[in-house]
């Protein structure tokens, strides 16, 4: 007769630490049905996402830390053309965080938002 819901809610989603451009940092839920993105704009973190997720505004760009950044599949030819414009950008680091879906891999992650263009 115990109440297992909150744990069970906490294992299905992963942990975000992200550093924000004031250099604070802030731990997070992301939870299975959100993009990286989603879960950086719902927890109030200044991540304009102005075109909604679709890769055609770089708002949402952000630095992975290399190990990490290698892990995942390749940027598409649109994420790489926006982020190659974009300020700060890091061939090996930088993604669209729209672009990255949720993954157990993730899990304790440490995300850097970019610098604002
Ligand atoms: S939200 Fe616009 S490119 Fe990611």
């Amino acid at each position: 007769m115990s109440n297992t819901s909150m744990s069970n809610t906490a294992m299905s989603s992963n942990t975000l630490t992200v550093v924000d451009r004031e250099g604070a940092t802030h731990d997070l839920e992301w939870e299975p049905d959100q993009s990286m993105m989603e879960a950086l704009r719902d927890n109030d973190l200044p991540v304009l996402a102005s075109c909604g997720g679709t890769a055609s505004c770089a708002t949402c760009h952000v630095f992975l830390e290399q190990d990490v950044f290698s892990t995942l599949e390749e940027r598409s030819e649109d994420e790489l053309e926006l982020l190659v414009e974009a300020e700060g950008y890091r061939e090996c680091g930088s993604r669209l965080s729209c672009q990255v879906g949720f993954s157990r891999d993730l899990n304790g992650v440490t995300v850097t938002l970019a610098p604002e263009d």
